[in-house]
């Protein structure tokens, strides 16, 4: 492992804001994050395969009236955000570093009431469907830990993924609310993603990719 990543590693360790394996948080924090974290009751919003969490702080400086938390199982992805929002102060940001897999170890029965998944790997070949993170076995995931009517949120740069989580999600009768855009930026629907761009999105918007949006409640 390289020294720089090393560094990163030491760096989270002392972060408040970043929950992780070995800090005590990590293992009490479902069902607690307003009392133990954020000290306020506001609505969370989680971000899903948040990488370096532009999405997370994005919103962050947007609304003050919410909570933040970006997820992902990479420390030195998470270690840029997170370095974000403590120099701007930004309490109401949290970074948690776990598999998207075990999102129901960290959260209560209805303690989230937003999702956005951001960029996910898109896993094209057959053997890996059920790690795409719209797999009805993810789904089932966020329906647990989602409030009721909360919004789930797609953003992807990659046909494949998001013709595959339409497919999932029309044959399901438990999804209400589906609305979709295979050009967001050309879309009524371009507002509701704030501006805000991920270091993957630059990347593949300048490969020339149209970038996708779908939202979704469970009924
Ligand atoms: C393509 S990157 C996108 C990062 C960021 N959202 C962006 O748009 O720039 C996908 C991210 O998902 C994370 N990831 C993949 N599978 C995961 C899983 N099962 N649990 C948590 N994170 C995961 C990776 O570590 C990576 O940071």
């Amino acid at each position: 492992m390289s020294r720089r990543k090393l560094e990163k590693f030491a760096a989270n360790k002392l972060r408040k804001n970043i929950i992780e394996p070995g800090k005590p948080l990590f293992d009490k924090i479902k069902g607690n994050w307003h009392k133990d974290y954020f000290e306020n009751d506001h609505p969370i919003t989680v971000e899903l395969a948040c990488g370096r969490g532009e999405y997370t702080i994005g919103m962050a400086r947007k609304f003050s009236d919410r909570n933040f938390i970006g997820v992902d199982i990479k420390g030195d992805r998470i270690w840029k955000g997170s370095g974000y929002a403590v120099e701007e102060g930004l309490a109401h940001v949290a970074f948690l570093r776990t598999q998207i897999d075990k999102l129901a170890e960290f959260f209560e029965n209805g303690e989230i009431d937003e999702i956005w998944i951001t960029f996910p790997d898109p896993r094209p070949k057959d053997r890996d469907e059920k790690r795409r993170v719209v797999h009805p076995r993810f789904l089932e995931i966020y329906k647990k830990v989602i409030t009721t009517d909360g919004w789930i949120r797609l953003k992807t740069d990659n046909t494949g993924l998001f013709e595959y989580a339409l497919e999932v999600l029309e044959s399901r009768e438990d999804v209400k609310d589906l609305v979709f855009t295979r050009d967001v930026y050309h879309s009524d629907l371009r507002p509701e993603c704030h501006e805000i761009r991920t270091r993957y999105e630059e990347k593949f918007s300048a490969e020339g990719h149209n970038i996708k949006y779908l939202k979704f409640r469970f009924t």
